[in-house]
């Protein structure tokens, strides 16, 4: 009689959400996620709508297999998403979302909540942890800026975007041998910007992590103009430093261009829809491995973690030490060197 009470534990029940920015693959990490809870697990799953705003006003819906069926190829999220901080204080008051979001916890009887999101999430992940959730992460951006992983699913996506977008500006920059000047996302990290450009054969690539001078740069561009060949690409990420009386840093680095070299110079920012659209087949299989990974963190009661990729290995890493911190480009990353030695101008 004891052991068959044993065997009749109740259920896990959890929560899933997506926060942040959306990315290619998230859909693919819910279901990674659901049906790995549910078939190999046994567990019941919801999912909150839009981040932590669906936490905080108890908005969700229970997932089951159908519902989690025919959306491993879907961009977007399913469950929505938000930039909602629930521990951001207003200028006058403490905020009570937190004991909202305890008090939802503990009415749903949840055993755990999946936070999928990029860095803002995963400190919010982190706090929640600290104030007595069950939580694990699940890192997504196409940034690729969030510590402790190798690699975030959505980043390969927009590898794949950004590169496709830099190989039809060959052809047209060569027509009217110009500059073409892309500039592409990434917040405050050049990986998508070094990727892309490498991959799209960009003759100048520009990231926030490595200083630049637009002298050095455009002299470069005239030898390239003179001795080489009548049109250069220029790929530059959105967030390195430049004047504030320029818009963005395409903006600035054209008007360098165009007033130091009189080539004519033209610039493409490519957007959202490095963030839209169906992700690759390398982010299904990472987002599908961090979702397995997370119900199987859950179902071993491993909580206050963030599964991630190391060496191609999918582990886990304690959210208190994801928390606070940006995976930036090394300034000694080898593809940085690469990139020196094909003489692509990159600063230094
Ligand atoms: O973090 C993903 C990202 O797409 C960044 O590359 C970009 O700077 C930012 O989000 C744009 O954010 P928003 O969706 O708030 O415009």
């Amino acid at each position: 009689m004891r052991a068959k009470l044993l065997t009749m534990a109740k259920p896990k029940r959890i929560g899933i959400l997506s926060a942040g920015g959306d990315c290619p693959g998230i859909n693919a990490a819910i279901r990674g996620v659901g049906k790995t809870a549910i078939s190999h697990y046994g567990m019941e799953v919801i999912g909150f709508s839009s981040g932590f705003s669906g936490l905080i006003n108890n908005e969700y819906v229970e997932l089951s297999e159908v519902n989690l069926s025919g959306i491993l190829t879907l961009g977007g999220t399913i469950l929505g998403t938000s930039r909602e901080k629930p521990f951001k204080k207003s200028k006058d008051q403490e905020s009570d979302k937190p004991e909202l979001i305890k008090k939802n916890y503990k009415d749903l009887k949840l055993d755990c909540v999946v936070c999928i999101g990029g860095n803002g999430t995963q400190k919010t992940a982190s706090m929640l942890s600290d104030i007595g959730l069950n939580i694990v992460g699940i890192p997504k951006t196409i940034d690729n800026d969030v510590w402790g992983t190798d690699f975030t699913f959505g980043f390969d996506s927009a590898v794949n975007i950004a590169t496709e977008a830099i190989d039809r500006l060959h052809s047209t920059a060569n027509s009217h041998q110009r500059i073409m000047v892309i500039e592409l996302m990434g917040h405050t990290a050049g990986w998508l910007t070094l990727f892309s450009g490498m991959a799209g054969g960009g003759d100048v690539i520009l990231i926030p992590e490595l200083s630049f001078d637009t002298k050095e740069m455009n002299r470069y561009l005239m030898t390239r103009f003179t001795k080489k060949k009548p049109y250069s690409i220029v790929v530059v990420a959105e967030g390195i430093p430049f004047p504030k009386e320029f818009r963005s840093a395409s903006d600035f680095i054209c008007y360098s261009i165009e007033s130091e070299t009189k080539l004519e110079a033209r610039k493409t920012v490519l957007g959202y829809v490095q963030r839209g659209g169906s992700p690759s087949p390398m982010d299904r299989i990472l987002a599908t491995r961090f979702g397995a990974k997370a119900s199987q963190l859950i179902s071993e009661d491993d909580y206050g973690k963030m599964v991630a990729t190391k060496g191609g290995n999918t582990i886990s890493v304690p959210l208190k030490e994801v928390s606070g911190k940006l995976n930036l480009v090394p300034t000694n990353y080898s593809l940085i060197q690469k990139a020196r030695e094909l003489d692509i101008y990159i600063g230094g």
